[in-house]
């Protein structure tokens, strides 16, 4: 089968395809036909050896020394199950299923194998297989970091970051939850976050832009480049802070959760639940939560498709088609 194979760290031209075999699936796995696949941050983060401050260390343990011990990338894939293993019992072949392949990735390829007991669920009729694979990752991180800020009607929410992958789809869930909505992104994105129910938007380019902050019950970092101090000046006495990318709190959030009531919740693993993707499929299915696609790329254009997500600039999610 073709695969996209990375030789080493570094840019997308570390992207070679290659014919390698197809994988047989073990007696609790299913083995999928990928038609769609994400180029998500996780991807270009561990391509580029580009981690968080603190992790670079531990992560070349985890990743790999020289190069990354996954060869495959592909953090999340939708397809049609091909064949199943002989414990399988609750998917079937020509089944159409979505899943999260992480932490083993596994998704540049024709074909994957995923264990049943992990975040696979089926695609609900009326929902295409490049609208569904945009959920494993970016919409159950902003389900996930919703919920442990317990969000609730009228609270009032900053999202900063609020274009990308986890920013659209946490603008749309935070809206569903009845919350009072200040999202922050460029003036470029300013109609495409109102239209996903902000109800302010501020440009972080903005001159005033501290200025024109109020206080908020939550502030959800999903890119992270707001200072800390400004979260903290912004953040309510009882407020809660999340950052979904770095894992470490900084000492003046520690000094600040002595002082008051704050709380600070840094990046961590999601815990495993096909719930929530089930009920995220549900959502698009009903048409109340739709995922936004910048670009969709053919699977010979992956590198191409790297590269644009390298440039930080992507609105929503970008697509990989395998047709
Ligand atoms: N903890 C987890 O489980 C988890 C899961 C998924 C993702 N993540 C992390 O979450 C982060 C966000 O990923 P993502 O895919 O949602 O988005 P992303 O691709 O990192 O962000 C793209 C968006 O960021 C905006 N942006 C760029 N510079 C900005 C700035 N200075 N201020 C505000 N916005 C800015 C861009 O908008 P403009 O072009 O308008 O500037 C663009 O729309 C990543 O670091 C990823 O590793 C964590």
């Amino acid at each position: 089968m073709k695969a996209a194979v990375v030789s080493g760290y570094g840019g997308p031209e570390v992207i070679q395809f290659k014919e390698v075999e197809k994988p047989i699936p073990k007696a609790n796995e299913l083995l999928v036909e990928v038609k769609a696949t994400t180029v998500t941050v996780a991807d270009t983060r561990i391509r580029a050896f580009d981690l968080p401050s603190g992790t670079r260390f531990i992560g070349r343990f985890a990743l790999g020394i020289t190069k990354p011990r996954r060869k495959i990338l592909g953090a999340e894939f939708a397809g049609m199950v091909s064949s199943v293993g002989t414990d399988v019992s609750k998917f079937k072949p020509g089944d159409r299923v979505v899943a999260s392949s992480l932490p083993k990735f596994g998704g540049y390829a024709e074909y994957a194998c995923i264990p049943e007991r992990s975040m696979i669920c089926k695609i609900p009729e009326g929902v295409d297989y490049k609208t569904a694979v945009t959920l494993p990752i970016g919409a159950r991180t902003a389900l996930y970091y919703l919920l442990k800020a317990d969000i609730e009607p009228d609270k009032r929410i900053l999202i900063y970051g609020a274009s990308g992958s986890v920013g659209t789809f946490t603008v749309q869930l935070a809206r569903r939850f009845g919350a009072d909505i200040t999202a922050v992104c460029s003036s470029a994105n300013t109609k495409l976050v109102q239209s996903l129910g902000a109800t302010k938007v501020l440009d972080y380019r903005s001159p005033n832009f501290e200025r024109q902050l109020n206080c908020y019950d939550i502030i959800f970092v999903a890119v992270d480049k707001l200072p800390t101090q400004i979260a903290i000046n912004h953040l309510a006495d009882n407020g809660i802070y999340l950052n979904i990318t770095d894992p470490f709190k900084k000492i003046s959030m520690i000094r600040e959760s002595i002082r008051t009531k704050k709380r600070f919740i840094m990046a961590e693993n999601l815990k495993d639940t096909s719930q929530d993707l089930a009920d995220l499929l549900d959502l698009v299915r009903e048409k109340s939560l739709q995922p936004v696609i910048d670009r969709v790329y053919a699977f010979e254009e992956l590198p191409e498709a790297h590269r644009y997500v390298d440039s930080g600039r992507k609105k929503g999610n970008v697509v990989i088609s395998l047709g």
